[in-house]
Order: structure tokens, then C-alpha cells, then sequence
């Protein structure tokens, strides 16, 4: 049985704790590899304006015959759009891509700390316009780290609903993640099998071995049971099944604390740093 347990964000709603991720996937394959989730079980979508391929995403959700309320869909602010009213803009023109007239979940992606004057503290008081009037069922924030987080605290109202941070085996996080314990926002774990990177790792190929799975299941396995919210990204059909399949294993608690102690702190990291970031597209 695949039956993927609902996670209770701080505003009630239920996230599904297992989705797909579609960062990196070219427009042009992105409908055929979200079908085939959906095909396989998978409820929840996880996209932003800046993987450029939401029209996909949603022309998959359509075909697949589902109905709309069947889906979690996550998109994200682009960090070209922080100032407020452009941020009113890159909202309607997610839902207007997407074609819904919702998401359940909507992101700053990225606190760029370094642009805007260091100010995400308007950025986030428009996506409380965007949860008021119901367009985005839930809001949260991406790669903020405890200080962005500390910071939203003492100046706005609405606790983000979930942090999507970089974490796997070799990052495990858990300055972040142990705060967002602490206050009610769950931690959504991006590139989850650091983009393939933990895979060959012996720890995780013996207790692959032991468990009699895969070692992408025994990572995405290690996260479930951490209680983070996972969505592996894969255009390989056989993957995306294989990364289903993770709800018929309970990892030991010495498997648990030895895939744990992996972590090699910001030096395992693979992707930008949070504190000086400052991408945005033109
Ligand atoms: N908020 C942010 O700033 C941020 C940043 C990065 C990612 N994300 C989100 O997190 C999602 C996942 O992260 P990610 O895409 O960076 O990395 P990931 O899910 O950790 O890894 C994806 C890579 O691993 C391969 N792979 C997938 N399943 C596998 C398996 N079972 N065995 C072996 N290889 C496998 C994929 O190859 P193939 O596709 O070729 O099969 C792909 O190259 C993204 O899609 C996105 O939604 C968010």
C-alpha cells in the first residue's frame, strides 16, 4: 500500500508529505513527466515562476482528469518580483499559467537579503493579501534562514505555514528545521537525494542493501520519518515509481541516526547560500 500521509500546516490545511518536483524539467517534458506522477499515485506539485514551465504543470493536472481539489499545488514567488506590486503581478500571472484560480501553497522563493533594500518583510505582508483573499490557501517562505524567520516574527502577523530549505544526508539542516519545530512551520526538504550525490554513499548503499530497497528510497524514506515533506524531481518514469514506493519500510533507529550523522554541515551543500543570494532573472 502507497498511502502517503497528510501532513497539518499551522492554518489547518493538509499538505501531502510526499510530491513532485519539477525544478530543471524543460517545458517541453514537463506535461509528460507530471502525468506520469499523477498516473502513479502522486497528489502534490511543486513548481515556481522561475522553472518556467507552470503552463505544463497545469495543462498535466487538466488532462489527467482529476479533479482540481485532488491536487496540492506549490508555486513561488520569482525574485525579480518582491517589490509588492510586482509581486501582485507574478501572482496573477501563476494562477493565470497554471489556470486555476488557486494554489494551495504559494513561496517567496528566496529571502535575497542582499536586494530590495534587505526587505522581505513587504514581500511577505503581500502574499498575507494573496492567503486573505483565498487565492493562495496557504503561505510560506524558501530558503529563509532563523534570522529571515526571527525577523517576519517581530514585524508581521502571519507565521509562514511551511520553509523550504535545502536538506538531505550530507546538510542536514537542523538549526533551521529545529526552529521551524519550535514554531509551528514546517520544513519542506529541496534536492532531497542532493541531486543524486547521497546516492553512492556506503552508509546508504548497506542499509539499501539490508532493507532490501533502493538507496533514493532508504534518503527519501529517512526524510519521511523525520517528518519533513518531500518531492524528488525525476523525468525517468521507472524513478518517479521507485520514489513512490517508500511507504512499506520503516527504517531502524540506528539506520535513522547513521544516515544523521552524514552531515557535513555547509559543506555539504550544493546549492546557493541563502544570506548572499541574489539572483533574480531580468
Ligand atoms: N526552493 C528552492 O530553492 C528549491 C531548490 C531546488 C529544488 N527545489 C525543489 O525540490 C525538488 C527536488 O529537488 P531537485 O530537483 O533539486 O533534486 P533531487 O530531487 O534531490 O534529485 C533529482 C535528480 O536525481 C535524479 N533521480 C531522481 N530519482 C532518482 C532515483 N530514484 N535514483 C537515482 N537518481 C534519481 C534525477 O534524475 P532524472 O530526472 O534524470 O531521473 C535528477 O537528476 C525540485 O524539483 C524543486 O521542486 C526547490
Amino acid at each position: 500500500m502507497n498511502a502517503v500521509p497528510g501532513i497539518t500546516l499551522n492554518d489547518g490545511n493538509t499538505i501531502p508529505q510526499l510530491g513532485f518536483g519539477v525544478f530543471q524539467i524543460e517545458p517541453e517534458d514537463t506535461a509528460e513527466a507530471v502525468s506520469e506522477a499523477l498516473r502513479i499515485g502522486y497528489r502534490h506539485i511543486d513548481t515556481a515562476e522561475m522553472y518556467a514551465n507552470e503552463k505544463e504543470v497545469g495543462d498535466a493536472i487538466r488532462a489527467s482528469g482529476l479533479d482540481r481539489s485532488e491536487v496540492f499545488i506549490t508555486s513561488k514567488l520569482s525574485n525579480a518580483a518582491h517589490d509588492p506590486r510586482d509581486a501582485r503581478e507574478a501572482f496573477d500571472r501563476t494562477l493565470s499559467d497554471l489556470g486555476f484560480d488557486y494554489v494551495d501553497l504559494f513561496l517567496i522563493h528566496w529571502p535575497l537579503p542582499m536586494l530590495y533594500g534587505g526587505d522581505f518583510v513587504s514581500t511577505w505582508k503581500t502574499l498575507e493579501e494573496f492567503d486573505s483573499d483565498g487565492r493562495a490557501r496557504s503561505i510560506g517562505v524558501s530558503n529563509f534562514q532563523v534570522e529571515h524567520l526571527e525577523r517576519l516574527a517581530a514585524e508581521t502577523e502571519t507565521v509562514p505555514a511551511v520553509n523550504q530549505i535545502e536538506v538531505h544526508p550530507y546538510l542536514t539542516n537542523e538549526a533551521v528545521r529545529s526552529y521551524g519545530r519550535e514554531h509551528g512551520i514546517a520544513t519542506e526538504a529541496w534536492s532531497p537525494i542532493a541531486q543524486g550525490a547521497v546516492l553512492d554513499d556506503p552508509t546508504i548503499t548497506k542499509i539499501a542493501e539490508k532493507v532490501g530497497k533502493t538507496p533514493a528510497q532508504v534518503v527519501l524514506r529517512w526524510h519521511i520519518q523525520r517528518g519533513d515533506i518531500v518531492f524528488p524531481k525525476s523525468v525517468t518514469p521507472s524513478r518517479i515509481k521507485e520514489n513512490f514506493e517508500i511507504f512499506d519500510l520503516e527504517l531502524g533507529s540506528e539506520d535513522m541516526e547513521g544516515i544523521s550523522a552524514l552531515d557535513r554541515g555547509e559543506q555539504g551543500r550544493t546549492g546557493a547560500h541563502p544570506d548572499t543570494f541574489a539572483y533574480a532573472p531580468n
